[in-house]
């Protein structure tokens, strides 16, 4: 049978992990797993619901009316479906960031997506991102990697991306939300943002896209013995 390699890649949000572990994966021709997006569906879902923060109970309740699923479109990219609809467009506003984070706190949400990363793991080659991929989905991953940079360099780039797509939000208040993410995502019980034992810590603060993408792949590459250039 055919090896099928996994990389984990988490981090906080805005350490650039999606962009890079999306180069990184086209490097390697392996599939990229956002994990955060598949969390962003059932926010929407609970948003939609009409749920309250923190309402654990309800959002229980409403799982198993759900059919959450991903796949990839002809240009590559994750699609994010519910109920059958595609909400790919629909998942990146900061309040289901929000929402997303609030209820990734929840255990019955984490046990509900739990198979269906660890499913896409066991059928191909992939790097996964997200808070708790070396820790919990893929504890075995043949390479563990933890991608980080300084809060306030975080909160730059997301207020870059939001400014891009036409967001009034100020810096500080990116700021703000970045800061009380991060909190949310490292001190919650289940599944806490941590750095997985064995992971290789990368800090993007001092790099740029390239550099960074370079970083990933080169622990990558020594790992597989493979040519990242290729
Ligand atoms: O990576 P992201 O910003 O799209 O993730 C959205 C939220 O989902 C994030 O605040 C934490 C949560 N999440 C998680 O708890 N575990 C993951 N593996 C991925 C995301």
């Amino acid at each position: 049978m055919e090896k099928h390699y996994s990389v984990a890649i988490d981090g906080p949000s805005g350490a650039g992990k999606s962009t890079i572990a999306r180069a990184a994966a086209r490097r390697f021709g392996f599939i990229y797993v956002d994990t955060g997006a598949i969390y962003r569906t059932v926010a929407l879902a609970v948003e939609r619901a009409g749920i309250a923060f923190g309402d654990a109970a309800a959002v229980e309740a409403l799982l198993p009316e759900l059919s959450v699923s991903f796949g990839y479109g002809a240009d590559g990219a994750q699609r994010e479906f519910l109920n059958g609809e595609d909400v790919t467009a629909c998942i990146r506003t900061p309040e289901i960031s929000r929402r997303a984070s609030d209820v990734s706190a929840m255990p019955a949400v984490r046990a509900y997506l739990l198979d269906m990363q660890r499913a896409m793991a066991g059928q191909f080659s992939v790097i996964m991102d997200g808070r708790d991929i070396g820790t919990v989905v893929l504890p075995d991953a043949d390479i563990k990697i933890f991608l980080t940079a300084d809060t306030r360099c975080r909160a730059a780039r997301r207020y870059k991306e939001l400014a891009a797509a036409g967001s009034g939000m100020s810096f500080e208040e990116v700021l703000r939300e970045v800061t009380e993410r991060d909190e949310r995502d490292s001190r919650r019980a289940a599944a806490p943002l941590a750095v997985a034992e064995g992971a290789r810590v990368i800090d993007t603060s001092e790099l740029n896209l390239e550099q960074s993408i370079d970083a990933v792949c080169g622990v990558i590459s020594d790992r597989l013995g493979a040519n990242c250039n290729g």
